[in-house]
């Protein structure tokens, strides 16, 4: 038996899955993100241990895991967790769509150095811009942090009681050498940091240390492998069977990402395509990331009262794309525009415009954000010709119809069942406590297909560009 723990922003999802990798177990604890500022997103580090206690309780009480073999964690990526030199931490966690550190952001992106090392545009949402961020907004725990930790190493700190990161999270800090899969000692010195307050670095594949006796005995669980796991991207892609050079999946999170896999290091990083180690070694992959998918539907159900299923509910299939036109930058946006200053935009509203035609118009304008993606990777030369759908949002088949018609490639919806994340991290889990590799980590069946329609796609590529002008006209308004 293997547990995945994928530490997500809005809640925390244990698994348990057996050696056939059948789910028999899983458990969500809530999480929340606080905002006290505009750009800012913040999560207090001790809830996530909390959650994840609660979760192997969970686990626990329901299954007998004498079984138990390897524990494999995921977790959004790029957050600063802070520490000082006895591990309690000095703040709150700056998560990875906390855009404050716009002008850090900038500063450091203007040295040619970060995009010829870590492949990568310095976004605002990335790990060091933040804790520059700190080093001058905040310069007493600055000078008080000892180490620095990713949300799901942190976790891992809480189980084993180790400092270890892997590749494919330690390649969103914009410290890291992706190439050569190592910590760039000459951008940590940029910051005025070292090799010292990173933690040591394993495969996401391999171990990265043992559960704790102390909370093995606490939770009655054996003392098993903890793998080093992977940021929750790379992770999705170990849970959908996305390894293989040319398969992709979309997913419809909180962020929306168009993830494709690269059996080579392909950085392109003026396209603002994200390039980042893979969780399994030799690997690497490329994709578009938008900071608001179904975060952005959300946003729309606390505006009107209506949840996100009644929004949708009554959508009939998909006719020509609606009037009104959203852009879905509520918090910035990364692919492919590096913008942490613009902001959401609703267009061309009328008295017909309720909340109904505002819930697809959000979903439409999600939809050009992929398109955008598409572009993107397609200019470093990386084409997709069609990819697994998931994320919570991969259940509306009217988005996915939108999608697919907007993007010109089928999407494929898993079959019921558990393909995400907390399964990548399962499996790595599995792969470090058995010394298995990516070949165990295959796709899932596909339950049905969302094929593009020929006859609307030239309308919604027409939105695209009319998409593209809106934001061209009201960025610097
Ligand atoms: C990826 C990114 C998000 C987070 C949260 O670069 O910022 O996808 O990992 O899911």
């Amino acid at each position: 038996m293997y547990i995945g723990l994928d530490l997500g922003t809005s809640s925390l999802k244990a698994i348990l899955i057996d050696v056939n990798q059948n789910v028999l177990a899983e458990h969500s604890v809530p999480l929340t993100v606080q905002r006290p500022h505009d750009g800012w997103s913040e999560q207090d580090p001790q809830s996530w241990v909390s959650a994840a206690r609660e979760a192997l309780g969970a686990i626990r009480a329901r299954n007998e895991c004498r079984g138990l073999r390897g524990i494999g964690l995921s977790g959004h990526m790029h957050g600063a967790v802070l520490l000082d030199a006895e591990d309690q931490v000095l703040r709150p966690c700056l998560l990875w769509n906390d855009t404050r550190s716009h002008a850090e952001a900038a500063e450091m992106d203007a040295d040619p150095g970060f995009r010829a090392i870590t492949g990568n545009i310095v976004f605002p949402g990335f790990t060091a811009p933040k804790v520059e961020w700190v080093r001058r907004h905040e310069p007493e725990i600055f000078a008080r942090t000892a180490k620095i930790l990713l949300p799901k190493d942190y976790l891992r700190l809480a189980l084993t009681g180790n400092h270890v990161s892997e590749m494919s999270d330690a390649a969103g800090t914009a410290w890291f050498d992706t190439a050569r899969r190592d910590w760039s000692d000459e951008l940590l010195a940029v910051c005025g940091l070292s090799r010292e307050h990173m933690p040591r670095l394993v495969e996401g594949s391999a171990p990265s240390g043992e559960l704790r006796d102390k909370l093995a005995i606490e939770l009655d669980l054996p003392s098993v492998v903890v793998a080093g796991g992977g940021g929750d991207n790379a992770a999705a892609a170990i849970g959908a069977g996305v390894v293989h050079d040319g398969s992709a999946f979309l997913s419809l999170g909180t962020s929306g990402v168009l993830f494709a896999a690269n059996d080579g290091y392909r950085p392109d990083p003026a396209t603002a395509v994200h390039t980042f180690c893979h969780a399994v070694p030799g690997t690497w992959h490329q994709m578009g990331v938008i900071l608001a998918a179904t975060d952005a539907l959300n946003w729309l159900s606390r505006l009107t009262g209506q949840s996100a299923a009644q929004l949708t509910q009554g959508l009939g299939p998909v006719t020509a794309p609606g009037r009104a036109l959203f852009l879905p930058y509520l918090g910035g946006e990364r692919t492919p525009l590096n913008d942490a200053q613009i902001r959401g935009q609703f267009l061309h509203l009328d008295h017909a415009t309720d909340a109904q035609a505002a819930a697809r118009a959000v979903m439409e304008g999600v939809a050009y954000a992929f398109a955008d993606c598409r572009d993107a990777l397609a200019a470093t030369g990386t084409t997709i010709s069609r990819a697994l759908a998931i994320g919570g949002g991969a259940r509306s088949g009217y988005w996915l119809d939108v999608l697919a018609t907007t993007l010109g490639f089928p999407l494929d919806v898993p079959a019921q069942g558990e393909f995400g994340a907390a399964m990548g991290a399962a499996r790595l889990g599995m792969m470090a406590a058995t010394g298995a590799g990516a070949e165990i980590a295959t796709p899932p069946p596909v339950a049905r297909s969302h094929d593009p329609d020929p006859h609307l796609a030239p309308a919604f590529a027409e939105a695209h560009q009319r998409y593209k002008a809106a934001y061209a006209a009201i960025r610097n308004l």
